[in-house]
């Protein structure tokens, strides 16, 4: 890492910086030792800071309306904004042209045929799938057992995401193996996405196995597309939506553009959401008050039957702001970069062409004029009465505009009902030390932790 000059820092005030005048940080080791302790504490020095690492330069936003304006106002496809750059390019190589990795005309065309298919009423069509596949896993739990995370959620996430992709029949005979697989596999990109492309290359052993799952993971996506193509089926599941859309000229996807989303939707939507929904158990867990609240409001929605169905989730109020606290105290995708293909201003910073600007979910989740206590796991903060409209237009865990999280409906979706399904028959309890701590990779992972369950009296 290089530092590029130092500057003081100042302290942070309502006042509107002078545009172009970005703070400059000096010498920033921390980033590396501590990266999330680092972006958070740039928050007071004002609405954007500078800082390089090697030969590139990066722009850290602190403010939630120039985040705005990087992903919304100037996040087009055409756009002076590019998500190609260092990390993707080599995570490109890895997953291929995707919607998470394409770019301009290619992800324009692509998002708009894909986005139909995760409308409100597509995902409650894989309600059944999320609650039979959690009924499923948690059938195999006994009182006292011991439970590891995030490996548990990792199983039970990366089987519904395969049922929801491929169907429930299809998913049964390859669920396994390629579960498996995909959390190697994203783990893997993300990992491998930080690193420099040749370190990838080395023979290791740490190597080998990811190139081996992922080059299963490909073979078992060739294969699904083939039989589905085959058999003609239309299960209603995602893959066969892919292979029916059509562009506004009538044309079909090629075989190797639905194969390259059906990678991204999986590499892109496991990990992200196995975090998030470790979090969250483990704030319950942790928290006897919040667990009884959230048990409370499974039993009585669910009146006696084991998990919820399309009906019962907007009755499951509680359970929604559980899940989106915990997606505010640790947004899976931290921080995150745009590369300025040209010289670019940002309400008034000039950012130079080739430079990074980085937004961070994180720095604004933690913003105490946003949300005040920020430390403080509160689910009530999301009551209407409560939450500001400035604190929702702020909240960019799924990113925003052009290139919003395309699954921003499905996970929040299946955590309802998952949290819901668990909480009505099981308490989780950590009865190990420490608890988990945040680390700071592709996506910010709990370091691994174990809860113990306890059957509910009722169940
Ligand atoms: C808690 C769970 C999740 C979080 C926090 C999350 C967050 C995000 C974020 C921040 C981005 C934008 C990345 C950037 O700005 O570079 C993104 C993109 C994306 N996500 Fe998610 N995600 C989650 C789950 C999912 C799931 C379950 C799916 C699919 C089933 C999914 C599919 C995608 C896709 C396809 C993109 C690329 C969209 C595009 O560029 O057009 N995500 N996600």
């Amino acid at each position: 890492m290089c530092a590029v000059s130092s500057h003081d820092s100042a302290a942070r005030s309502t006042a509107p910086m002078a545009p172009g005048r970005i703070p400059l940080l000096g010498h920033t080791p921390s980033l590396l030792r501590r990266p999330l302790n680092f972006v958070n504490s740039q928050r007071d020095r004002g609405p954007i800071v500078r800082f390089a690492v090697g030969t590139k330069t990066f722009y850290l936003l602190n403010d939630p309306a120039l985040t705005r304006e990087l992903l919304i106002d100037q996040g087009s496809d055409r756009g002076p904004f590019t998500k190609r750059g260092m990390l993707l390019d080599h995570v490109r190589r890895m997953v291929g042209n995707g919607l998470g990795t394409s770019d301009g005309d290619l992800h324009h065309r692509q998002r708009r045929m894909i986005q139909p298919m995760f409308r409100k009423q597509r995902i409650n069509s894989y309600v059944d799938t999320m609650r039979e596949t959690t009924l499923a896993q948690i059938q195999g739990w006994s009182p006292g057992r011991r439970l590891d995370f995030p490996d548990e959620i990792g199983v039970l996430v990366a089987t519904i995401l395969t049922g929801t992709v491929c169907g429930p029949g299809l998913a049964n005979d390859v669920s396994r193996e390629v579960t498996r697989d995909i959390r190697a596999a994203a783990r893997g990109v993300g990992l491998r996405g930080m690193l420099p492309a040749a370190m990838t290359r080395l023979p290791l052993p740490g190597n080998r196995r990811f190139e081996a799952a992922l080059s299963r993971l490909h073979a078992v996506i060739d294969q699904m597309i083939a039989d589905t193509r085959a058999r003609d089926l239309d299960r209603g599941d995602l893959l066969s939506l892919l292979l029916a859309a059509r562009d506004e000229h009538g044309s079909p996807m090629s075989d190797q553009q639905i194969h390259d989303e059906v990678v991204s939707i999986m590499v892109g939507g496991l990990e992200s959401s196995v975090t998030a929904l470790s979090w969250t158990l483990s704030a319950v867990a942790d928290d006897p008050e919040i667990d009884h609240r959230l048990h409370t409001e499974a039993v009585t929605v669910l009146d006696g039957r084991p998990g919820p169905s399309v009906a019962d989730l907007p009755q499951l109020d509680y359970t929604r702001r559980v899940f989106t606290e915990a997606l505010r105290m640790w947004p899976p995708g931290w921080l995150l970069p745009r590369r300025a293909t040209t010289d670019v201003k940002l309400g008034g910073f000039l950012i130079p062409a080739g430079s990074y600007a980085v937004y961070s979910p994180y720095v604004l989740n933690h913003d105490p004029q946003l949300f005040p206590d920020p430390e403080r796991f509160d689910p009530d903060r999301w009551l209407p009465g409560a939450i500001t409209k400035d604190a929702t237009d702020a909240f960019f865990t799924f990113s925003g505009g052009a290139r919003k999280c395309m699954g921003d409906n499905f996970v929040m979706t299946e955590a309802v009902v998952v949290l819901a399904t668990i909480a009505a028959r099981w308490q989780l309890r950590r009865t190990t030390e420490p608890p988990p701590r945040p680390r700071p990779k592709a996506v910010l992972t709990p370091s691994d932790f174990h809860l113990t369950a306890t059957p509910r009296p009722s169940a």
